[in-house]
């Protein structure tokens, strides 16, 4: 558990399957689109798989009220993908918040907080993050907390299909902080 002034980062509860709903049934950006949710039924599975994550997957809960306004979530990755003797040291974040609950602060300090543990508590050498070149509130996001951008990367990945069926890709921005500047 993460504790931050007004908000607790804890793993996932059965309970919380209506505020995931909430703000699943239609997920946010297009990288979120295989998360959609589409009943309380299938959020109490979805938050059963969830609950066996204790390290790496938070829910985002306000202290005031108990509410779970949001995620984040980020796993060791080898810092050399090609390299298999490279120590997982390298950690990619997601973050979400109920549409409600943006334009608070919320998602920078839990941001914040997620860093500090990852950094501090859980070997990571680097951060760092996808977002699509449109997601001007998540490059908000990283710059704030002091990443780098480190670069554009055109017709990088698809999430969702065109009406023809094609696949329609994203353009993709990269930013990157390592522990050294985040000390
Ligand atoms: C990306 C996302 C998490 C950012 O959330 P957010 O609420 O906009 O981010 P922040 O926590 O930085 O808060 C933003 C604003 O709250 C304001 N705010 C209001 N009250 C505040 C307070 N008490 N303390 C701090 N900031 C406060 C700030 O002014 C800040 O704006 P600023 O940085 O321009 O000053 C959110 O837009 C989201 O969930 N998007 C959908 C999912 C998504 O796109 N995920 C990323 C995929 S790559």
């Amino acid at each position: 558990m993460i504790e931050t002034e007004r908000l607790l980062l804890r793993p996932f509860l059965e309970k919380d399957a209506a505020d995931v709903l909430e703000y699943l049934r239609k997920p946010a950006v297009n990288c979120f689109a295989s998360m959609k949710l589409d009943s309380l039924e299938e959020a109490k599975e979805e938050m059963k798989k969830r609950a066996r994550e204790t390290e790496y997957y938070f829910a985002i809960v306000l202290k005031e009220t108990g509410k779970v306004i949001g995620e984040i979530d980020a796993y060791p990755e080898r810092g050399e993908p090609h390299d298999t003797s490279s120590p997982f040291d390298t950690f990619s974040p997601c973050w979400m918040l109920n549409e409600v609950y943006q334009g608070k602060g919320y998602a920078y300090e839990a941001a914040h907080a997620f860093f500090d543990y990852l950094f501090r508590k859980k070997g990571a050498r680097r951060i760092y993050a996808y977002t699509e070149d449109y997601n001007l509130p998540s490059q908000h996001l990283c710059e704030k907390l002091g990443m780098r951008r480190e670069g554009l990367f055109m017709e990088f990945v698809s999430f969702v299909n065109n009406p023809d069926g094609s696949p329609r890709y994203e353009n993709t921005v990269q930013y990157a902080i390592l522990k050294k500047e985040w000390l």
